[in-house]
């Protein structure tokens, strides 16, 4: 029985992924933080089955060495899945010295503990890297080859991520694997990306319990998939015969108003759009302003455009994306439908 350790398992991905190692038999320990109001909602299904034996939680912190080591010399896991971020683009602009601690060096501290406990031979590690890193892209679409231009804190502190993984691979050879994943989403995305801020705030226009949906650039264009077959790539690549990196992408591309019209199709809504770019405003039938833009939402420095070539997984890993983006727009709005109308039928 195979043992593997999770940062990050309180998020999207990480949930998921416990989902997946735990129907593969594995013995899976996350790492959460300590939190002053609940932050497990996305794993409590799998804590408070009963039948779901395998399971373990640890407290720690990618800023915090002693925690890592201690859970680390204690766990002994054959895969490590460092998910664990401080994962915001934007926040990463007010909080740039925070964000490179624990997306930059939190990596180096997983990988040096595990070089530090003679882990090198035992324990496998994989870096959850980002299509961010590729920022101002050179190419189109981008592959592994494609070069970095970092356009935040955030993707500056991934870049030094994916390095070190590297350099401690080349240096130590530890198994150790970069994902270069593009956005994924789905039900469980956080409430202020913007896939989940439309979906979300779109149903409760359409249930009445909110005016306005306020967002920033319209324009920008994504490589869109869903969280559930991205972390199936990120186990496969963890099962190779080779460490390697890999980028994990749809290969389509579409933009934040195409992702807002398809959630407006899905809820049978209709608005008309008028005027450019900040000024873009969305109206419904009744000739109120329901979507409006807001330089709030605007970051310092944009990544206009992002779109994979996933070539190299599909033919190393046999991976490729399963859910397109319309039944990705379904799934989501039809989880925020049914929690709203549940939340609002409480509160009544
Ligand atoms: P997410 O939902 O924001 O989850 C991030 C996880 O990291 C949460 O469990 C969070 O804990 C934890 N965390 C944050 N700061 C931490 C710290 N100082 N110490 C320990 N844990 C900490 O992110 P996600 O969407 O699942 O993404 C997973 C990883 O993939 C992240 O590293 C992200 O940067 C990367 N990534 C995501 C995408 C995407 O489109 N989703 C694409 C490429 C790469 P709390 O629950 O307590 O906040
Ligand atoms: N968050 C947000 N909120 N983004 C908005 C808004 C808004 O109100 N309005 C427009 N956007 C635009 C952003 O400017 C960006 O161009 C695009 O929508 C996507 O923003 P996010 O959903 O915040 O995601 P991201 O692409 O910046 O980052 C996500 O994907 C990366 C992979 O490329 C995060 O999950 C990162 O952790 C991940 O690495």
């Amino acid at each position: 029985m195979k043992t593997a350790l999770i940062f990050g398992i309180t998020g999207q991905d990480g949930s998921y992924l416990a989902e997946l190692l735990l129907k593969k038999k594995y013995v899976v320990h996350g790492v959460k933080r300590k939190s002053s109001s609940l932050n497990t909602d996305r794993i409590d299904h799998l804590y408070e089955d009963k039948n779901v034996k395998n399971f373990f939680l640890h407290y720690g912190d990618l800023s915090d060495s002693l925690s890592i080591q201690s859970i680390i010399s204690e766990v002994k896991p054959d895969e490590i899945y460092n998910l664990a971020a401080q994962s915001h683009v934007a926040v990463s602009f007010s909080m740039p010295e925070y964000t490179s601690n624990v997306d930059a060096l939190g990596t180096l501290r997983i990988l040096d503990c595990i070089r530090f406990l003679g882990f090198e031979k035992k324990t496998k590690f994989y870096q959850a890297g980002t299509s961010e890193m590729f920022g101002k892209v050179q190419q189109i679409p981008q592959s592994e080859k494609t070069p970095f231009y970092p356009r935040s804190p955030y993707a500056v502190a991934k870049v030094f991520s994916h390095w070190i993984t590297k350099n401690y691979r080349e240096s130590y050879n530890i198994f150790a694997c970069n994902g270069i994943l593009f956005n994924h989403e789905s039900p469980r995305r956080g409430e202020t990306f913007v896939t989940r801020k439309i979906t979300l705030g779109l149903c409760k226009i359409k249930l009445g319990l909110q005016k306005k949906l306020v967002l920033g650039n319209l324009n920008a264009k994504r490589d869109w998939g869903h969280a559930k077959d991205f972390v199936k790539a990120q186990w496969l690549i963890m099962q190779q015969k080779k460490p390697g990196d890999y980028v994990i992408a749809t290969g389509k591309q579409y933009s934040v108003k195409q992702f807002i019209n398809y959630t407006l199709k899905k809820l049978n809504m209709k608005i008309k759009w008028k005027g450019k770019g900040i000024h873009e405003k969305g109206y419904n039938n009744n000739g109120k302003v329901i979507i409006e833009c807001s330089k709030k939402y605007y970051r310092p420095s944009e990544v206009d455009t992002l779109l994979g070539n996933p070539a190299k997984a599909k033919k190393e890993l046999n991976w490729q994306a399963t859910i397109d983006i319309k039944q990705l727009v379904k799934e989501m709005v039809e989880e925020d439908l049914n929690f709203l109308t549940k939340y609002d039928k409480k509160k009544r």
